[in-house]
This record gives C-alpha cells, structure tokens and sequence, in this order.
C-alpha cells in the first residue's frame, strides 16, 4: 500500500472532530460535532462544558470518521491529534482518545499543532508552492508564517494582543449580537457602509505584527458614546467599518510579507478567513501583484479534522512520532 491513510482528530475549541485523509490531500471521511449552539448560551465557550461535550462526542465522531471512510482500521497508517494551542481541558480528550486508539491498534501518534492544520487546509484546493505566506487568523490567532518547504514554518508576524476573530467576537457581543460574532458582523456589514473613521494600528515602520485591542475599544467606545448623546446607532455601518479596519490592516502586511520573501503563494487560514470581506479585498490585493492565492473553501476553513490530518501527514512522512506520554498544550510553539 503506497498511499498514506492518516485518522486525525481534533478537539481544541469547540469542535469535535475526527477524519480520515489519503496521502495529505484526500478526504475520505469528515466528522464535525459542533458545540456552537450550546456555547451561544453563554456568549462565548464555556471551556468546562466544552470539555464535557468532547467526551460525549470523541467516540462517536471517530467511528462516523472510520465508517465513512470505507477503510479498516489495519488499512491506516497513523492517528494524528491536536496537541495545542488550545483549551487544556478540551486538548486532554483528544489527546487520550488518540492515545487509546493508537494503543489498541498498534498504529504510531503523531502530534500535530493546530495552527498548521489550518494551513494545510489549503493543501485540500491546491498543491502547496514555496516560498509561501499563510495568513493564519482564527478566534485565537492571527499569524503569518512564512514556509520554505513543507513542515517548515517560521513565523513573522503576530498579534500583541487579541487575536482577529476575539476582536470579531467582542464587537459582535457589544452590538448585542450572538455567539460567535464574526459571521453575524460579515452579515450585517453587507447591508452598512464603512463610513466611520475607526483606527488602524500599523506599529512601527516595517512591522508585520497586529494589534487589535485598540480598535476594539474604539469601537466599543463609539458604541457607548453614541448611545450616551442619545444618537440613534447605525449597526450595520458600525459592523462594515470594524471590518473595513481589520481587512485594510490584515491584507497589507500580508502583501508585504509576501513580497519580503519573493511568496510564490499566499494561504489565508483559520475561522476568520470565512469573512467574505477579508476574501474578497486580499484576492484583490494578491491579483494586483500576480502572486497566486489560495483560501479553503468555508467548511474548512474553521476548525475541523480534515486539516490535522493534512498537516499530520507532513510530520508522519518527516517521522514526527509522540508515544503514549503525550500531553495535550495549552501555549504550543509551532
Ligand atoms: O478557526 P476557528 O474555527 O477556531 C479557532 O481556532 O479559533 O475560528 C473561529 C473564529 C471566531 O472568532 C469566529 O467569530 C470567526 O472565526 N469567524 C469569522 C467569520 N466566520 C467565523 N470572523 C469574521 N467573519 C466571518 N465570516
Ligand atoms: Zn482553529
């Protein structure tokens, strides 16, 4: 058997997932148990009850994976897990769900960061070509790595406070719109204009980090001051103009990025890469320097197994193993 036949699994957040993926770019099987609606609740992941609900869904979204699949359990080659960044408590469940099976079938673990599974969700639309730039921006990251061959990830820009979809997120929330808010915000801004002047934090010259808490509290600010004066709010306006700050700021150093190390592609990555805005100004920006981009379609461009298992076969052809030792990360490294 020439192919590579990966089972991954994937519990970091708020999803739990498993999938079987041949030879990196395959998907045989996709299994998503989402929490969304039991943390809309609370307005945000509760992480004890998402804990909860993995251990209700690990063992059912792994045999869905495997019927689907077509395949055997002997027909695999390894099982890959996310072993971080993430919530702890989530991390555990799969991590020893991975560890059992691997055990009970005599299969090898490979352990897997979760931040290049959302990269290697591209490799499901178009072979990866290097150099390349990923734009990794999800509910708790907003990253540009830099690659220059598989499995080799350097990364040059980050965000010095919150990440892109937690700056989604809480605008959404004081907007007064569910959990999670970066959907509801790309909704709603379709029917504003980006008419207020809301702030950009570029850093200093050169700089390809982020910083996002800044325009949040000015937008909650806003929010708060209007509301004071007894002006009637726009929220749709106010939506498209968080958005218009957060795309202008993100598709620029990512151009930069790209044209600094001569990218022969640009990857857009993680739950926010969903923004239809965002998509459209960075394809854009991309055509208008002729540098090829690629972004996943939307179901995998949030969390899901499918992605783990892509960048779980890298590490499984590198020869990454973990043995039964392994522990899930709250703060991994790539
Ligand atoms: O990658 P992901 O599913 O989970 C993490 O690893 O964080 O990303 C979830 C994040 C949430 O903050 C959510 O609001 C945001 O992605 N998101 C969006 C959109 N769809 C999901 N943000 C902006 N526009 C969207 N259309
Ligand atoms: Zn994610």
């Amino acid at each position: 058997n020439q192919n590579t036949m990966i089972l991954a699994i994937e519990t970091s957040c708020d999803e739990t997932a498993a999938a079987v993926v041949e030879n990196g770019t395959v998907i045989r099987s996709n299994a998503v148990a989402t929490q969304i609606d039991i943390h809309r609740r609370f307005g945000g992941v509760v992480p004890e009850v998402a804990s909860r609900h993995h251990v209700d869904q690990i063992t059912v979204v792994c045999e869905e994976a495997m019927n689907k699949s077509g395949l055997e359990w002997k027909d695999l080659d390894a099982i890959a897990v996310t072993q971080g960044p993430g919530l702890i408590g989530a991390l555990l469940v799969g991590v020893n769900g991975a560890k059992a099976l691997a055990y009970a079938h005599d299969l090898p673990l490979v352990p897997v960061h979760h931040i290049t599974g959302h990269i290697y969700a591209n490799r499901f639309v178009h072979e990866l070509k290097f150099p390349l730039i990923a734009l990794v921006v999800s509910g708790g990251h907003t990253e540009l790595v830099y690659m220059k061959e598989h499995g080799s990830y350097e990364v040059i820009g980050t965000t010095r406070d919150d990440a892109a979809g937690e700056a989604f997120d809480k605008v959404a929330r004081t907007l007064g719109l569910p959990y999670p808010g970066g959907p509801e915000i790309d909704h709603l801004a379709k029917e504003g204009a980006p008419v207020i002047d809301f702030p950009r934090a570029w850093l200093e010259e050169g700089s390809l980090d982020f910083s996002f808490s800044g325009l949040k509290s000015a937008v909650i600010n806003y929010i708060h001051n209007e509301k004071q004066r007894g002006h009637e709010l726009n929220p749709a306006d106010i939506a498209a103009s968080f958005q218009q700050s957060v795309s202008d700021v993100l598709v620029k150093k990512t151009m930069i990025a790209a044209e600094r190390v001569h990218a022969k592609q640009i990857l857009v990555a993680g739950g926010v890469s969903a923004n239809s805005k965002i998509r459209s100004e960075i394809e854009k920006a991309a055509s208008t320097r002729g540098i090829p981009l690629i972004i996943p379609p939307l179901s995998l461009c949030t969390d899901n197994a499918a992605m783990i298992a892509a960048s779980g076969t890298i590490g499984f052809l590198k020869g990454m193993r973990a043995d039964l030792s392994l522990n899930g990360k709250a703060n991994l490294s790539i």
